[in-house]
């Protein structure tokens, strides 16, 4: 799927802009505090309801205005278009999909999967496992429709164990959420290592590009000692759950081990090796998306250049083209980007866009 055309009103610095990007490569350059990050975030916005950055989300809205919007109406893979219409003001998010009148945020994420790759990647290695859960599940609710509901099952159940848990309530009781946790974990896990499977068949192809990047080992952790499947894990650590108030093991701790040359990555990857061991990651995804009859995503990707010398940035470069998704890059300078690949190019100034290829 690309998007045909995008409009925004009142996001950030851009007061009002309309664009109608390709649906290959779009390079939008720009100095410091140009826009173009704002840019991207109104892709964003479309695709989840909420921007990247951190900040509270009605720090979005450009000052001095009281809503912002964000429309565009998208060319879906099978030919058939939509459109998608969001607006917020200091109060709530809005939103409209005109293929489905009753859109819940669960389906405007379905409808519009976007990727992104922005400067803050590597929080992938250095944080902690929720990054790495967020990237897993992100992939595995676009490639396997029924992994959401069960994941809903599973923090339901989660919940009332751990509120039985706190109540000191009887065995009988917790071993009753226990079945309905099981049923749904089993699920939430059959899924997940699947799509880690298909992941680690698609990455190299990804990582051979690069030179020094193919040493790459991802393993996923279920949650749960290796050693025993998760009923036994669940009834080994009852006492234990007790103390604490909560459940320790099961999905929800689920984890990426990401090893590169038998290390974990961030302890041996330089900065700009990691951006492109992340980026390789990212754009698995991508193609895994795009091949297996699910969506074919929007990548978004702020600050190409950053961290990269010419040939890590000119490979990236090529392998995102390859791909032949629709994306928006952003760049510092002109000459960082070649021209030699097909694009569209826009000039990004004081939140103004303006397209010069
Ligand atoms: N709510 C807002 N209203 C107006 N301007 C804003 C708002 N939030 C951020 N900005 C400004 O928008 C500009 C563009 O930011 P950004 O998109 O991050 O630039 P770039 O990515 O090109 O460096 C910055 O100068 C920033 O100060
Ligand atoms: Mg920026």
């Amino acid at each position: 799927m690309y998007l045909n055309s995008l409009r925004i009103r009142d996001l950030r610095c851009l007061q009002a802009i309309d664009l109608e990007p390709g649906p290959g490569l779009n390079v939008f350059v720009g100095d410091n505090g140009s826009g173009k990050t704002s840019l991207l975030e109104a892709v964003y916005l479309l695709s989840r309801g909420r921007s990247f950055r951190s900040a509270p989300q009605s720090r979005l809205i450009r000052n001095e205005a009281e809503s912002l919007s964000v429309f565009s109406r998208v060319q879906d893979d099978d030919g058939q278009p939509f459109s998608i219409g969001l607006e917020r003001d200091n109060e709530e998010l809005r939103f409209k999909l005109s293929s489905d009148p009753e859109a819940r945020l669960i389906h405007l994420v379905r409808a519009m999967p976007v990727q992104l790759l922005d400067p803050t990647l590597h929080a992938l290695f250095d944080e902690g496992p929720s990054q790495r859960r967020r990237f897993l599940d992100w992939g595995v609710f676009h490639v396997e429709h029924a992994f959401y509901p069960a994941w809903r099952r599973y923090s339901r159940a989660l919940q009332q164990r751990n509120s039985a848990l706190r109540s000191h309530a009887s065995d009988q009781v917790i071993h009753a959420w226990d079945r309905d946790i099981l049923t749904a974990a089993t699920h939430v896990d059959a899924t997940r290592k699947r799509y880690v499977d298909e992941l680690n068949r698609v990455l190299p192809s990804f990582l051979q590009r690069f030179p020094n990047t193919a040493e790459i080992d991802i393993r996923y952790t279920p949650g749960w000692p290796r050693d025993m499947d998760y009923a036994q894990a669940l009834n080994a650590g009852l006492q234990r759950d007790r103390q604490l108030g909560y459940t320790m093991h099961g999905p929800h701790r689920a984890d990426l081990r990401i090893r590169w040359h038998g290390v974990k990555a961030e302890q041996r990857a330089s900065r700009g090796e990691q951006k492109v061991l992340i980026c390789c990651l990212m754009l698995a995804q991508a193609a895994l998306l795009a091949g297996q009859g699910a969506k074919k995503p929007v990548l978004l990707v702020d600050d190409l250049a950053a961290e990269l010398g010419p040939q890590y940035r000119q490979t990236l470069l090529e392998v995102i083209t390859e791909l032949g998704l629709q994306s928006f890059l952003t760049c510092l300078e002109e000459t960082l980007i070649s021209e030699a690949v097909e694009q569209k190019r826009f000039h990004v100034e004081q939140g103004r866009i303006a397209r010069v290829i």
